[in-house]
């Protein structure tokens, strides 16, 4: 890797889960390479936490982007990593200032906010850069190469899996912030917008048009077992037969403590910390009594140019977090297994296998956000911005493909064009 000839410098809005714990860590690790100058965050504690950990000034540590952003360009960077429903307007401001950007996914709910910006960000001067942090990951870049190389030959039919993992179904899209699409966006594009830019750029092929199907089976207030209070604090008697029994998962899955699940809940993390947050916060509801709307299973169908076929499906009733992949091409077959860090290449004519072990972490969607911060801040320092493999212009191309498939579902299954 080139080495970097300046130090990056960088402002974050919204220091939350993504900005402060998956991304700006990043500098901690490596403050030789990247440092941050200033932090909107509206939640005091997060604030101070961010200040006090990257040596910020007080008066560039403020409640909001919009007075972050009063100030004349402060940094090479922004990161906007607020909520799904506030990235379009700090971008707006940040490109008026100059500033390379990262956006976290979806860069907007809203559709036709998408489509007036595709122009605009095409022909931006400056880096903006969406978080699909896949397309950084080993595993699919491993993925990639080979379909690249030719080694399975003509693509004719791909099956992608997104397990969602029961337990993070539960966190994040039964009772955490993305559990109502009016609050933030039907679970294809909040989740599954990943999976549609990575089949993008793993097969280099457009979307003709999509049909889906799905829906929010399980998480019914009608599926609750008889008796079931409104919070699993409040003495549930299916506590021990319940897989969403809240207090264990929290205080007792590895997951919950790994990637940062407790420190969503709380920033209290003793025992005591989580139980009081559970009694009184969202995340100790019992997973039959949320205010939920998003699916928990969908399958979408993907009509691919030159006749390439996809079937895609997400699910929350799966152990795993993770991601696996069969490509089916002309002269070999390709199965990926992301969290166990395998692929298998088959090569129809001699038979033999090929199998590549990565060796990735296992946190930090395996390895890939913190490869996409050392990719990003290396690009900055030697302004090589337009080289970045995930810009929006690409990015939008998968949002439209989630929009399309949520209105399918809706519509029963109705094939949408894109
Ligand atoms: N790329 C990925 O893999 C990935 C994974 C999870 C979530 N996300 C996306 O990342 C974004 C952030 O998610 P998160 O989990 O970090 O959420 P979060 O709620 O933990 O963080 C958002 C932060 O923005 C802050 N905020 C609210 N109003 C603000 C304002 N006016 N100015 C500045 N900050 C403000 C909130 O207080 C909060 O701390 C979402 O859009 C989400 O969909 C991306």
């Amino acid at each position: 890797m080139q080495k970097n000839s300046k130090k990056v410098t960088a402002i974050l809005l919204g220091a939350g889960h993504r900005g402060a714990d998956a991304y700006a860590s990043y500098a901690l690790q490596y403050p030789e390479e990247l440092t941050f100058v200033g932090v909107a965050e509206p939640r005091k504690e997060r604030r101070e936490e961010f200040k006090l950990a990257h040596n910020i000034e007080d008066k560039y540590a403020v409640e909001s982007w919009e007075e972050l952003l009063a100030f004349p360009r402060l940094a090479d960077l922004v990161l906007i990593c607020t909520q799904d429903h506030m990235h379009m307007e700090p971008m707006a401001k940040a490109m008026e200032l100059g500033y390379d950007i990262l956006v976290e996914k979806p860069i907007s709910p809203v559709k036709e906010e998408l489509v007036d910006l595709k122009e605009k960000t095409e022909n931006y001067e400056g880096m903006i850069s969406v978080c699909h942090v896949l397309r950084y990951s080993p595993f699919f870049r491993k993925i990639k190469e080979i379909i690249d190389a030719g080694t399975v030959g003509e693509l004719m039919n791909i099956q992608h899996m997104e397990s969602i993992g029961f337990w993070h179904m539960a966190h994040s899209f039964v009772r955490g912030n993305w559990r109502n699409t009016a609050e933030s966006s039907p679970i294809c594009l909040a989740k599954t917008c990943h999976d549609f830019d990575i089949l993008l750029w793993l097969t280099g092929k457009k979307c003709l048009r999509v049909s889906s199907f799905g829906s929010r089976k399980l998480f019914r207030e009608e599926m609750a077992p008889e008796g079931a209070p409104k919070r699993c604090t409040d003495g549930c008697p299916h506590r021990s037969t319940c897989p969403f029994f809240a207090p264990k998962f929290y205080l007792e899955h590895p997951k919950a403590i790994v990637d940062g699940f407790r420190k969503v809940v709380t920033m209290d993390e003793t025992t005591e910390g989580l139980m009081e947050a559970l009694k009184t916060g969202p995340y100790g509801r019992c997973v039959y009594a949320c205010d939920n709307d998003v699916c928990d299973h969908q399958i979408v169908n993907m009509d691919m140019e030159d006749g390439l076929t996809i079937s895609f499906t997400l699910s929350a009733f799966t152990n795993e977090c993770e991601r696996t992949i069969t490509i089916q091409g002309s002269k070999g077959e390709i199965h990926g297994w992301m969290e166990d860090d395998k692929i298998v290449v088959t090569d129809f004519v001699t038979g033999n296998k090929t199998i590549h072990k990565l060796n990735t972490p296992k946190v930090g969607h395996s390895g890939s956000d913190a490869s996409m911060m050392q990719e990003l801040v290396s690009l900055i320092a030697t302004g090589r911005q337009k080289e970045n493999v995930s810009n929006a212009t690409q990015a939008i191309d998968s949002h439209l493909i989630a929009f399309a498939a949520e209105e399918s579902r809706l519509a029963n299954g109705k094939v949408v064009e894109l």
